[in-house]
């Protein structure tokens, strides 16, 4: 489902750079829930960003569903973010004076087709999450465990084949951040998906199919 075939990545800034992806290749089959465990630094981040179309490699290729997007244009590559993938970040990045609900419709509304259909879609997920008596909330006034909800609902709102999880359980005690797995995986199996979850919690890895190790930039066996 997702191929990433050499990438590597430099950054530049005046005459100093640094090498902070090196040759890394990985796949993710459909149906897979993958951790990407290493060190701060590492890149994990990066190659989240990069395999998520948020940013471009310096070199190699990334093939969602055997398309490769790394020759897309940046109209396309937000078409792809949009329609194809669903991030979940360490701090929610929720808009923070929307309701829960309105929250799932934004993403909708990026698609213009805010729809009886799509209300019966997030108020699915609300409930599916645990977060029926917070439809109407505002973002402000939930709990981190709560917001972390809210930013899966929205990752899954538009049905994406690819789902990108940086440490999405970072700012959750261990209980919540276990749930926070389960329902990922959950959602990788019923509904035939693909995810890549960086995470710097050993306990989650046990929920995960596979873990792939990351080390100064390099995927280590
Ligand atoms: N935009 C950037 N410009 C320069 N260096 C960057 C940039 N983004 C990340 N880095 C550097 O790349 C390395 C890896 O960062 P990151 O991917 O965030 O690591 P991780 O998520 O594993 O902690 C770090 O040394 C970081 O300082
Ligand atoms: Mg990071």
């Amino acid at each position: 489902m997702l191929k990433v075939e050499q990438i590597s990545k430099k950054f530049t800034d005046g005459d100093t750079s640094v090498q902070v992806l090196k040759d890394v290749s990985l796949e993710v089959e459909t149906g897979e829930l993958v951790a990407i465990v290493g060190p701060s630094g590492s890149g994990k981040s990066t190659l989240l960003s990069i395999i998520g179309a948020l940013l471009s490699p310096s070199d190699g290729r990334v093939s969602i569903n055997k398309e490769d997007i790394s020759t897309y244009s940046s109209k396309n590559l937000s078409a792809v973010r949009l329609n194809k993938i669903g991030f979940i970040f360490q701090s929610s990045n929720l808009v923070p004076f929307l309701t829960v609900e309105n929250q799932l419709l934004l993403v909708r509304d990026m698609k213009k087709n805010r729809d009886r259909k799509s209300k019966e879609r997030a108020s699915q997920l609300i409930y599916d999450l645990g977060l029926s008596h917070r439809s109407t909330s505002q973002i402000n006034q939930l709990s981190g465990g709560e917001k972390q909800r809210v930013a899966i609902a929205r990752a899954f709102m538009n049905d994406p084949d690819l789902i990108l999880a940086d440490e999405p359980t970072a700012s959750l005690d261990s209980e919540r951040g276990r749930k926070v797995v389960e329902m990922l995986s959950k959602e990788v199996k019923e509904k035939n998906k693909a995810a890549l979850m960086v995470t710097h919690d050993e306990r989650m890895l046990e929920v995960c199919d596979r873990v792939l190790y990351i080390e100064d930039g390099r995927i280590k066996s």
